[in-house]
């Protein structure tokens, strides 16, 4: 007898689909809410995602049983065809061989390095700014976090500049995000739309080429991470990198690590624009810690009332809004039976609202995170960074980078909205604000 299938919302796919294209993060959020811990959503003719909605299973799918999944063949053929096989969408023994190459180039100590350059960058991006003018505050951390990436990632030498790398990962991005959107055409199509993805993917190849060869002519590990990749070696068979296998690793970790910061940033400064007290607790903070001068990884840890409001910011907007994964076989999740090559939906937004988990999940309460909370609730009832094999590889350099650039903001100037529209997220690549976040600044000096 066949069992019955995980519960999910009435109406048929076009009902759900048009609920899903007018607001996909309710959509979601509502199914989980409605219908329990698996839920099984009918998103398209013949099409059903599952959704998973309980700490548990979110553990058995990322660490218990992480070696019985794989991304989805939607994730693998959007996020490859940019990425090629770079970590994000690598599987099996080739990704557990390229983490181990590619982790020293994360090390806290190698990490720390960076912190100089990102202070300095943050530095150089505020001089840009006019008192009381308003401007697009998540258009400046995308420049910033794009510039940092691209100096820890290739010291000097972006050939042809960050405004160059930018605009291919604005392409890259934009066409990651359209998978939220609609359903993508085939890739043969020779619509504009197309011809521009393959032109930024060429040049992208072209650009990461010659830096690679002007590297392998020098040869020496320059502190940046292009280095540390190029000087990998296997433990077991002394392997290097090839030259394909570096692009994809190159373009992963630059496209995994600027937009996702940029956004951290930018959800920290709207919802301390709303909430006054929190911003008088970080400044009060950081006046004791750094008075007027720039911050330096020593002062890190004396700043826990700036760690609260990262992670709570995490908690309520995660950049990292949603990954997927698909079984390799037949699995049982919650009772239920999920037939293999099935889309299965990990969400930390869904999940760190869970209102069984979270007291007033709609509510930014910093001090939730106070020394010990984290500890006592269900480990992956909140995890902004994923978890198991294929946990976030840039988890310190993006904390470190956040903390570095907030502290040098936030001791220097107040900020305030600059719009009387709300500001509401929109899902895509990462989970950005819709329209931007128009703020005006004042120094508090
Ligand atoms: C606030 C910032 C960030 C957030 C919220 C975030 C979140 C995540 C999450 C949730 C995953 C796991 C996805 C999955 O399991 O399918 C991931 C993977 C990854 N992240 Fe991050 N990330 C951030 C910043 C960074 C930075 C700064 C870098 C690099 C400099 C980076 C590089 C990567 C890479 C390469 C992977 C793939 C790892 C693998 O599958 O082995 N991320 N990130």
């Amino acid at each position: 007898m066949t069992r019955p299938p995980p519960p999910g919302p009435a109406g048929n796919f076009y009902a759900q689909l048009k609920e899903l294209r007018s607001d996909f993060l309710a959509y979601l959020l509502n199914a989980a809410t409605e219908h329990g811990d698996l839920v099984r959503l009918n998103p398209g003719p013949g099409t059903y995602l599952y959704l998973v909605n309980h700490p548990d299973l979110v553990r058995q799918i990322l660490v218990t049983d992480a070696e019985k999944y794989h991304k989805s063949a939607m994730t693998q053929k959007m996020v490859g065809r940019f990425l090629g096989n770079g970590l994000i969408v690598n599987e099996d023994q080739s990704h557990k061989k390229q983490r181990r190459l590619a982790q020293p180039a994360f090390h806290k100590q190698r990490v720390d390095g960076y912190a100089h350059s990102m202070v300095e960058l943050t530095l150089q991006e505020m001089a840009s700014w006019r008192p009381d003018t308003p401007f697009d505050f998540e258009a400046s951390m995308n420049v910033l976090t794009m510039k940092i990436v691209a100096k820890t990632l290739f010291g000097t030498g972006v050939a042809g500049g960050t405004e160059k790398v930018g605009r291919i990962m604005q392409v890259f991005a934009e066409a990651i995000s359209g998978q939220f959107r609609a359903l993508p055409l085939p890739q043969w199509l020779p619509i504009p739309r197309h011809l521009r993805q393959r032109a930024a993917v060429a040049e992208m190849d072209a650009l990461i080429k010659e830096m690679v060869a002007e590297w392998r002519t020098a040869g020496t590990d320059n502190g940046d991470l292009m280095s540390m990749l190029l000087l990998a070696r296997d433990m077991d068979s002394n392997d290097g990198m090839n030259d394909k296998q570096l692009r994809d690793e190159l373009v992963s970790i630059y496209f995994a690590g600027h937009e996702t910061v940029a956004k951290l940033i930018s959800w920290v400064i709207y919802l301390l624009t709303q909430n006054p007290a929190v911003t008088q607790q970080v400044q009060t903070e950081l006046n004791a810690v750094i008075g007027n001068r720039p911050p330096t990884t020593a002062d890190l840890p004396q700043m826990p009332k700036l760690d609260q409001v990262i992670k709570e910011t995490l908690r309520i907007y995660p950049s990292a809004w949603v990954f997927d994964r698909t079984p390799l076989v037949d699995v049982e999740l919650a009772g239920y039976h999920v037939p293999a090559g099935a889309t299965i939906y990990v969400s930390p937004y869904v999940s760190q609202r869970d209102p069984r988990i979270f007291d007033q999940p709609d509510r930014f309460l910093p001090e939730r995170f106070a020394t010990g909370w984290e500890q006592n609730i269900p480990r992956y009832a909140y995890y902004p960074f994923g978890g198991g094999p294929r946990v976030c590889i840039g988890q310190a350099f993006a904390e470190m980078e956040a903390k570095l650039i907030l502290a040098t903001i936030l001791s220097k100037f107040s900020v305030e909205l600059a719009t009387q529209e709300p500001i509401e997220p929109e899902p895509g690549a990462t989970l950005r604000p819709k329209n931007g976040l128009p703020v005006s600044i004042k120094s508090v000096l």
